[in-house]
């Protein structure tokens, strides 16, 4: 068992005196309080997105884009939140606002690749959440998207730190966990824990960046945890990784996740594996296309 108390108190060390250590955009809380109101109206949550123009900009072009495949063009706001519903549009919003609060310059780890794989989690996350009929589909998909926000914190705040855990994951052919362990003594899972705390994510989202590769351990739910665990394997083995080689292999059937996904046995057994991973792969292109619409938008929410 990790200690990761001490894991905690060591990225603090590392990363406490960050001064420009982003904030989680107030939006995202006003937005995520107004739709989870079943009364919310579509004029509310229209208004509440139109202050932000940039914003706006992005979720239409996004609505347009070909991800979501849509019959005709989308010229407005509320046409993209009729069309898209508040669900999609709020997983839109967080999308397109985590991205933009991200973006580091260093070359160690290409932003885009880390994106790419980042939405590619989160949709298969909710994609199996909803194939076993776990509860919330839509926290699924908001832990997929911010599972390994901790690559991202090393990448930014620890650049030399970041360029030597490559150069060694390149020399010893080891797993990137592997190699923070050794340069940093941690690994992504407790930079992601610890800003999760800091950014007051539910315990549930805050133990899914710690265990997401370990999701038999002490979880505050193994099931999401498990989900998620999964969804990253599948990412990874059709090339959605972070964009650095991977030199690991596991067989899924034996990993922890999906022994404690057994327990839905039933639905477990309902999915046609071997089909869901040949869809999920025709669907990569769509999921690099869609993360490359955001990267080409520049601040005023046209294509750059
Ligand atoms: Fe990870
Ligand atoms: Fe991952």
């Amino acid at each position: 068992m990790r200690a990761v108390d001490q894991e905690l108190a060591k990225v603090e060390d590392l990363l406490g005196d960050v001064r420009s250590l982003p904030t989680l955009p107030e939006l995202i809380s006003k937005l995520n309080r107004l739709l989870s109101d079943p009364e919310a109206k579509i004029q509310e949550v229209a208004e509440l997105v139109l202050k932000d123009q940039v914003l706006t900009a992005h979720v239409i072009r996004l609505a347009n884009s070909s991800f979501f495949a849509k019959h005709r063009e989308i010229t407005n706001l509320r046409e993209a939140i009729v069309f898209l519903g508040f669900r999609a549009l709020r997983n839109l919003v967080l999308t397109t606002t985590l991205i933009g609060t991200f973006r580091w310059k260093n070359k160690t780890i290409n932003p885009r690749r880390f994106w790419e794989h980042s939405f590619a989690v989160g949709v298969v996350s909710s994609d199996i959440a909803s194939r076993l009929h776990y509860r919330d589909v839509d926290n699924a998909y908001l832990a997929g998207l911010v599972h390994d926000l901790g690559i991202v914190l090393i990448s930014q705040y620890l650049p030399d730190a970041m360029d030597r855990i490559l150069a060694l994951l390149e020399a010893q052919k080891t797993s990137l966990q592997y190699a923070e362990k050794r340069v940093l003594g941690l690994d992504h899972t407790a930079f992601g824990g610890w800003l999760a705390g800091k950014w007051n994510f539910s315990p549930e989202l805050r133990d899914v960046m710690l265990w997401h590769h370990e999701p038999n351990s002490d979880t505050a739910d193994p099931e999401l945890a498990s989900i998620v665990s999964l969804a990253d394997m599948f990412c990874r083995s059709i090339s959605l990784g972070y964009g650095v080689p991977e030199y690991w292999s596991t067989v899924v059937q034996v990993h922890p996740a999906w022994r404690i996904l057994q327990s839905r046995q039933h639905e477990m057994r309902a999915v046609d594996w071997e089909r869901f991973l040949f869809d999920l792969s025709a669907r990569a292109e769509e999921v690099r296309q869609l993360v490359k619409t955001v990267f080409e938008m520049d601040r005023t929410g046209t294509p750059a």
